[in-house]
């Protein structure tokens, strides 16, 4: 199968990195959005030495595109390493309403401190971090209610610092922090494709679906069985269940090649739009 490395060139890391560490001093916690049919690839692994002891929570975001009990066992997992976690989907606004209390919850010592040195009401300030497409506007809308305002999604772009309000006494920095994801690993890019998050013109579609497929198969193939009505054997490449699925939708050219192109596109669609399931394909590393 055809090896697939996908660049990207960051640009304004560096700046980035800047921006965030100064933007850390004025909160109280970081925010992590991640995809959560991908918590790794979505993932800046540099962000936990950015971050240093601020406390964090994680929004497994696109709870409705994931499987539920990978989404679980990564819940347990970003929990049992301190953090506190938040399942969303921002489209119907499921899990919004837990942000709050967990946030509270979160930083029930440092409330407390507050309120003890008089300081009550002071109010407590997160900043919102994750890779470009996450979901973070979105996120940043749904649990302040701020309408359609997206805030610029470059990286390393700045201006004045503002604060949405969430709840009395709780803001967000109205700016996201945008991450990097870390291409160096040609399978973080990979996955970024499946899931739609780098765009497919600069990729070879025929190529990622076949990895997809391959993937599936091993993961989920009843799901393939059932959609695609093929029936191979479980260590089948790609580009061969590619073939297969495409001759059973009847895809074929003129000379009665299989349009495996065509499959190809489809596969990726339904994938994306979660026909095929709700599927996540990366695991915590004690369950992988
Ligand atoms: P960003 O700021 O991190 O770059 O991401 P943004 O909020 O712009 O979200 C990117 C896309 O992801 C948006 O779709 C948004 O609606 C969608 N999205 C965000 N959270 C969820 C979720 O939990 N579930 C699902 N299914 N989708 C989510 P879009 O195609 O750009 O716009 P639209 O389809 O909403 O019109």
């Amino acid at each position: 199968m055809q090896e697939m490395n996908i660049q990207w060139y960051p640009g304004h890391m560096t700046k980035t990195r800047r921006i965030m560490e100064e933007q850390l001093r004025l909160v109280d916690a970081v925010c992590e959005i991640l995809d959560a049919r991908i918590p790794i690839s979505s993932r800046n692994p540099d962000i936990d030495e950015i971050c240093g002891t601020k406390p964090r929570l994680i929004i497994l975001n696109r709870m409705d595109m994931a499987d539920p009990t990978a989404i679980q066992q990564w819940t347990d997992y970003f929990k049992s390493r301190g953090m506190a976690v938040v399942k969303t989907d921002c489209k119907s606004r499921r899990g919004i309403n837990d942000f709050v209390p967990a946030v509270r919850n979160l930083l029930r010592d440092k409330i407390k401190k507050y309120e003890e040195k008089g300081q009550v009401g002071r109010p407590i300030k997160i900043m919102i971090v994750g890779i470009p497409n996450v979901g973070k506007s979105t996120f940043i809308n749904q649990v302040s209610g701020r309408k359609g305002a997206k805030a610029e999604n470059r990286p390393g772009v700045t201006r004045g610092i503002q604060w949405v309000t969430v709840d009395n006494g709780l803001l967000l920095l109205d700016t996201p922090g945008i991450l990097w994801p870390k291409f160096e690993d040609p399978q973080v890019g990979i996955r970024l494709a499946y899931t739609g998050a780098v765009k497919d013109d600069i990729l070879d579609t025929e190529a990622l679906a076949c990895h997809l497929m391959e993937m599936l198969w091993q993961r989920y193939p009843d799901a393939l069985r059932e959609r695609y009505k093929i029936d191979e054997a479980p260590e089948t490449d790609g580009y061969e269940l590619l073939i297969s699925a495409g001759r059973k939708r009847g895809f074929l050219l003129s000379r009665g090649e299989i349009d495996t192109e065509r499959m190809a596109r489809v596969l990726l669609e339904e994938y994306r739009s979660c026909k095929l399931g709700r599927f996540t394909l990366e695991l915590p590393p004690q369950e992988a």
